[in-house]
């Protein structure tokens, strides 16, 4: 049985209301109400643990067949799905697809936003685990801050799923639901490799720049090493050269993936390495609220008039549209959909007291590519079993074919891209 989730998804309200979250049902509570959570006083605090992703606003689709289709199996057992932040993008729509996918399912959910504070996510899970939810869907703020409460979780018999980023130093997790993070950057280096035809390069030197995610996010060395692997025998023979001399992931990262941290780190770089006219020809940002900040440094503060390409990562509406209007160059976009697709079923078969391992992919008829991989997440305490999806390059030439086909977004008048879900 093909599954697909082309589901016409959710809240078309998405796009505007990203930072809102889209409606919110009964079933889903946030951390202030599942949890008893001190969530903070402010009101983005309180816009996170409260409000939730929608799932009323419903799936169809109409010549697909879904996750969602399945008879319902859940049986009144309670997912509790923990995100980290509202304030990045794509966390809204995972929070979303995955409601929207236990719940079609039979499941109820526990949804809840932690407003990117590791100690409201310790609280939030806690409040989960006080709830007897049957199941945590984790995506961690600090990866090495949760092996506390996730032990809690398995003292009290609630099996746990790493969503996209790995957690750290706990026996707690059984399973990790990611994309392969290291392809993601290798895509970033190789597309920048080619652009500049780098093997081609003969004599003539390029500047680049690199800016990387977030230190506390397992995810973010893999996206720059990844890269770097591409990148550095250009460094190395003098084709690519590194004006500011930043080519260490400490000295790249960005803490929280902050938009206006990237943005001021990138204004120094170029006000000290490139105010005397040097060109700069490609700034490799690990996702797309990194890129967004770079975006704006080389905006405000680039005396060049070339294009720099600039990658990214997510498919950010924002970005989309820096694509558009040719501001970026790339993101490498992840089908989140299908990621809560992976999520629902590993889910569905743990709960039925299996051991998933590759036969789940075979088993599920997904029609997205999926690995079954034992080597490459070790979080401390072993290896995790992971199921990672592939990733896909998005460019201005191909971003209908992979984002407007297959209904991820839809397109307006003026060719911008919105989110849908
Ligand atoms: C995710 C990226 C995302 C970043 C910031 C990472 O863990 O894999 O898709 O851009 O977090 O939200």
């Amino acid at each position: 049985m093909k599954k697909r989730i082309v589901s016409t998804l959710l809240c078309t309200a998405m796009a505007a209301s990203l930072f809102a979250g889209c409606g919110s049902t009964a079933a889903t509570s946030g951390s202030s109400s599942s949890s008893g959570s001190s969530s903070s006083a402010s009101s983005a605090a309180k816009e996170e643990s409260t409000s939730s992703a929608s799932s009323e606003a419903a799936t169809e689709s109409a010549d697909t067949q879904s996750s969602s289709a399945k008879p319902a199996s859940g049986g009144g057992q309670t997912i509790g799905i923990s995100m980290p932040t509202k304030s990045l993008e794509r966390w809204n729509r995972d929070g979303s697809y995955l409601q929207d996918q236990f719940e079609k399912a039979g499941y109820k959910v526990e949804l809840t936003y932690s407003d990117n504070k590791s100690a409201q996510q310790n609280n939030d899970i806690e409040g989960l685990i006080a709830d007897k939810v049957d199941l945590l869907v984790v995506a961690a703020i600090d990866g090495e801050a949760l092996s506390q409460v996730l032990n809690e979780a398995k003292d009290a018999g609630i099996p746990v799923i790493a969503y996209d980023r790995l957690i750290m130093n706990t026996d707690a997790i059984s399973y990790y639901v990611s994309f392969d993070n290291y392809t993601v950057g290798k895509l970033q280096g190789e597309f920048v490799a080619k652009q500049l035809d780098l093997d081609n390069a003969g004599d003539k030197t390029y500047n680049i720049e690199f800016t990387a995610g977030d230190p506390a996010d397992n995810n973010a060395t893999f996206f720059f090493n990844g890269a770097m692997d591409v990148l550095k025998p250009y460094i190395d023979k003098g084709t690519l050269k590194v004006p500011s001399g930043q080519t260490e992931f400490d000295q790249v990262a960005t803490a929280q993936w902050d938009t206006s941290t990237a943005m001021k780190r990138f204004q120094n770089i170029l006000g000290s390495y490139y105010s005397d006219g040097t060109q700069l020809d490609a700034a490799v940002c690990s996702n797309d609220s990194t890129a967004l900040g770079v975006t704006q440094a080389i905006e405000s503060d680039y005396a060049g008039d070339n294009n720099v390409i600039i990658t990214g990562q997510d498919g950010d509406e924002a970005n989309l549209a820096n694509i558009v209007d040719g501001k970026q160059t790339m993101t490498v976009y992840k089908a989140v959909a299908n990621e809560a697709v992976v999520t629902l079923d590993l889910a569905e078969a743990m709960l039925n007291g299996e051991k998933p391992d590759d036969s789940l992919i075979s088993k599920s008829g997904w029609d997205f590519d999926c690995s079954y991989d034992t080597s490459s997440y070790d979080n401390g305490t072993g290896v995790i079993p992971s199921y990672l999806l592939v990733p896909t390059v998005v460019t201005k030439d191909n971003m209908d074919k992979e984002l407007v086909d297959p209904g991820y977004y839809t397109k307006d008048d003026k060719g911008y891209l919105h989110p849908v879900g």
